[in-house]
C-alpha cells in the first residue's frame, strides 16, 4: 500500500504559518510531490459551518469544553473525509494547524488539562503527523502583526494576552515532548531564511 506524508504547521496567531505553508507548498509541487493543502478548523462542508460557529465573536459565552468539543468534531470530519484517504493515495497533505493547536489552545490556553487529548484521540484515532513544523515567535511580536492587519479579529484573536502567552508555553513544552516530531523554527528571521529551515527538514523525507 503506497502512504503519503502527513506535515501539519503550528505556531500562534501572527507567526507567519500561512507565508510559509504556501512557499512549501509550491517547492513540493515542483519536485513532483501530488500536494493537498487543508486547514483547521475546516477543510470540509461540515467542518466549515463548525469553524464559523467557533471562531464567531458575537459567541462571547462559549464554554471552554464546548470549543474543545467543537474543534475535536472539526478534526475528526477532516481526518475521516480528507486527510485518511489522500494519505492513503500516497499524497503529500500539507494541514494548517492541527492537533497541537488544541492542547495549545484549549489544554494550556485554556487549562483544560489533560482531557483535551483524550477528546481528541477519540476524534484522529491514529492519524498522526509525520512531522510538524512549530514557528516560534514571541506572542507579543505576533499580536502586534495581528493588530497591524485589516479586519476584524475573530473570537481566539480577541481572548487576552494571557491567554495567548499560556499558548506560547503549551508549544514549547509540545515540542520539548515530541522532539522527535515537532520541529521548532524560530519565525523572526526573513521569509526566505524560515522557508529554507523548513525545506531543509521536510525535503529528505520525501519518498521515504
Ligand atoms: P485562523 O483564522 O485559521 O487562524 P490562523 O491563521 O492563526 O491559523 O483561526 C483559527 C483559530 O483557532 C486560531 O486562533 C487558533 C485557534 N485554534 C484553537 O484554538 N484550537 C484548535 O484546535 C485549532 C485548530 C485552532
Amino acid at each position: 500500500m503506497k502512504k503519503g506524508l502527513f506535515i501539519t504547521f503550528e505556531g500562534g496567531d501572527g507567526s507567519g504559518k500561512s507565508t510559509q505553508i504556501s512557499i512549501l507548498r509550491d517547492r513540493l509541487s515542483e519536485a513532483g510531490c501530488d500536494v493537498l493543502l487543508t486547514r483547521e478548523p475546516g477543510g470540509t462542508k461540515i467542518s466549515e459551518k463548525i469553524r464559523s460557529v467557533i471562531l464567531d465573536k458575537e459567541n462571547s459565552e462559549m464554554e471552554a469544553v464546548t470549543e474543545a468539543l467543537l474543534y475535536a468534531a472539526a478534526r475528526a470530519q477532516l481526518v475521516a473525509e480528507v486527510i485518511e484517504p489522500a494519505i492513503r493515495k500516497g499524497r503529500v497533505v500539507i494541514c494548517d494547524r492541527f492537533v497541537d493547536s488544541s492542547i495549545a489552545y484549549q489544554a494550556y490556553g485554556r487549562d483544560l488539562g489533560e482531557a483535551v487529548e483524550v477528546i481528541n484521540s477519540y476524534a484522529i484515532g491514529e492519524c498522526m503527523p509525520d512531522i510538524t513544523i512549530l514557528l516560534k515567535l514571541d506572542p507579543h511580536v505576533g499580536r502586534r502583526r495581528i493588530n497591524a492587519r485589516d479586519g476584524d479579529r475573530d473570537r481566539i484573536e480577541l481572548a487576552s494576552e494571557h491567554f495567548h502567552d499560556k499558548v506560547y508555553e503549551g508549544y514549547l513544552e509540545l515540542e520539548k515532548k515530541h522532539s522527535q516530531r515537532i520541529i521548532g523554527i524560530e519565525a523572526d528571521r526573513t521569509i526566505e531564511e524560515t522557508a529554507e529551515l523548513i525545506w531543509e527538514k521536510i525535503s529528505p523525507m520525501l519518498g521515504e
